[in-house]
């Protein structure tokens, strides 16, 4: 992946996070997810009054990402405002695990840490859609 196109990532997904929708927990999360047509999809967290309801930033992108009808998927780039990167929850990595364990996971704070790794590492042993006989 390009140098230039990692850094438009991550400057997608660090403005991303300023909609982030998180009157709960204050925590705001911006993704940026690089589909294989080279097309961005950005995401935001959407918190609800219903905790459970809340949507992360990664599966906001990935949504968005779908419904255009884009499934093959990059890097997706996550930024939060932390001492360290943050990466994505369970629900997520088994969310964005649907689309391929390959995807190139960068995960950046607001000081420029940056932690860049796959999401076949941080979901080993996943369950997928080969376990259902779909590939
Ligand atoms: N959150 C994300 O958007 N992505 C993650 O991977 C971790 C958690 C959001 C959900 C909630 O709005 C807030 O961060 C605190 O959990």
């Amino acid at each position: 992946m390009e140098e230039s196109q990692k850094q438009t990532l991550i400057e997608t997904a660090i403005q991303a996070r300023l909609k982030a929708y998180a009157p709960y927990s204050q925590y705001r999360v911006g993704a940026a997810l690089l589909g294989k047509s080279g097309r961005i999809y950005s995401g935001c967290n959407v918190e609800n009054a219903s905790f459970g309801a809340t949507i992360c930033a990664e599966r906001t992108a990935a949504v968005k990402a779908v419904s255009e009808g884009e499934k093959s998927f990059q890097a997706l780039v996550v930024a939060t405002d932390g001492q360290e990167p943050g990466a994505p929850c369970g629900i997520c990595r088994q969310f964005l695990a649907e689309f391929g364990l390959d995807l190139i996971l960068i995960l950046v704070n607001l000081n420029g840490k940056k932690v860049e790794t796959t999401l076949a590492q941080y979901l080993p042993g996943a369950f997928g859609p080969k376990n259902l006989g779909n590939e």
